[in-house]
């Protein structure tokens, strides 16, 4: 990899740049969504990803970190450059906000914490490098999407802030934004900046948000060069062992077929669930939660319902991309995606159809009950 220089760049080195980057990142993914214990020892344990020689169905054995051989061999050599808050004028705001008051503390939590997530990471990484000069890639923080729920900065500040910020960047004007990498950690993606298609329509993009119909003529997400991510699960939930905050039950201890815990958001999928609930009350767990008030469910409250169920429910809510998918897996109830166009991570790699059920969301009711009723092995009484 290393004889290639950015001034080489064309369109099939692009391609291959969009494969390294997506083998960095899928380190960042599993350590992310399967063992965030593991975040101190991150680079040692991606060294041992690389020089695995497993095949996918290795990929979830416990406690390894496995990159199956497929297309992308198993040694990688490439340098990335992590600008630093103070170096660019501007940074500290798409970090912190006008004012500096927000935490990364703050910004770590919830669904959009990859954003500060795989930033602390790549300061770790041992592909990290202190020389622009050297750089295969160059990462630009950014907790935007954080800063902006908090209100640090408003639509219009995020996108002035952002042209300031690469105004002052002479490698991204070398290369038109080809070798920079940006984080968009929400169903908005890169939208969040309103003038990205002028700025970053060639920069390889990190986001949950796969759908391309959902924008319909300016869809942010590119297949060429982005990469999906997973959303950030709680901290509580992904840690191995003794220590998680909410253990899985034994299947035959589940009180219920199916559950979705969520708001309703006037989603026609997520009101015909609430609906089909009050049908089938010992069945579907479905109640009509609130963003807030007695009828929000703590985080560990809500695990513990979550888990109490065989299948979870993860419809699509204002976007595509559904955390509910992911918090799943950490109380061993099958997701059953109720979204018609949601992408995910690596499917390259994952076989989602091994770990997953995806139903069509035009038919959402008794049927999808039978069906879920239907699957052998679910209604063992077998102690696990
Ligand atoms: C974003 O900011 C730039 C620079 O200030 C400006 O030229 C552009 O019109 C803005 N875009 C939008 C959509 O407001
Ligand atoms: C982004 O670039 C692609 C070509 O790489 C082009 O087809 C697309 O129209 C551009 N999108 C926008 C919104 O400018």
């Amino acid at each position: 990899m290393r004889p290639h220089h950015h001034h080489h760049l064309s369109l099939p080195l692009c391609t291959r740049a969009h494969q390294i980057g997506a083998l960095v990142l899928v380190a960042v993914t599993f350590v992310l969504t399967r063992s965030l214990d593991r975040l101190s020892s991150f680079p040692s344990s991606t060294s041992s990803l690389y020089s695995s020689s497993h095949s996918s169905s290795d990929l979830f054995h416990a406690g390894a970190l496995n990159w199956p051989e497929r297309g992308y061999g198993s040694h990688i050599e490439l340098r990335i450059y992590v600008y630093d808050e103070s170096e660019i004028d501007g940074l500290r705001e798409l970090m912190r906000g006008r004012d500096g008051q927000i935490t990364p503390q703050a910004c770590i939590k919830g669904q959009w914490g990859t954003q500060v997530k795989i930033h602390r990471l790549l300061l770790k990484s041992k592909y990290r490098t202190m020389k622009k000069d050297e750089a295969d890639f160059f990462f630009v923080p950014s907790y935007v999407k954080c800063v902006r729920m908090m209100g640090g900065l408003n639509d219009k500040e995020i996108n002035q802030t952002y042209v300031k910020v690469l105004s002052q960047m002479p490698y991204f004007r070398r290369s038109g934004g080809r070798d920079h990498i940006f984080i968009f950690p929400s169903g908005a993606g890169a939208h969040l900046f309103r003038s990205w298609a002028t700025y970053l329509n060639r920069s390889i993009i990190l986001t949950p948000e796969g759908d391309r119909t959902d924008k319909k003529d300016s869809s942010a997400f590119n297949t060429w060069k982005d990469i999906i991510i997973p959303g950030n699960v709680e901290d509580g939930m992904t840690k191995l062992g003794g220590s998680r905050v909410v253990h899985p039950l034994p299947l035959n201890k589940r009180k219920y077929l199916a559950n979705f815990l969520g708001r309703a958001q006037s989603k026609t999928g997520r009101l015909q669930l609430i609906e089909l609930a009050k049908q089938y009350p010992d069945k579907l767990e479905s109640p009509e939660l609130k963003f807030s008030g007695p009828n929000k469910l703590g985080r560990t409250e809500y695990f513990d319902h979550l888990k109490n169920a065989k299948f979870c429910l993860a419809p699509r809510g204002e976007s595509s991309w559904t955390l509910r998918f992911y918090e799943s897996f950490f109380v061993e109830c099958v997701p059953v995606l109720l979204s018609d166009q949601v992408e995910l991570p690596f499917q390259n790699v994952i076989d989602y159809t091994e770990i997953s059920i995806k139903w069509p969301s035009t038919r959402i009711g008794t049927e999808l009950l039978d069906y879920l009723e239907s699957i052998p092995g679910m209604n063992d009484t077998i102690e696990l």
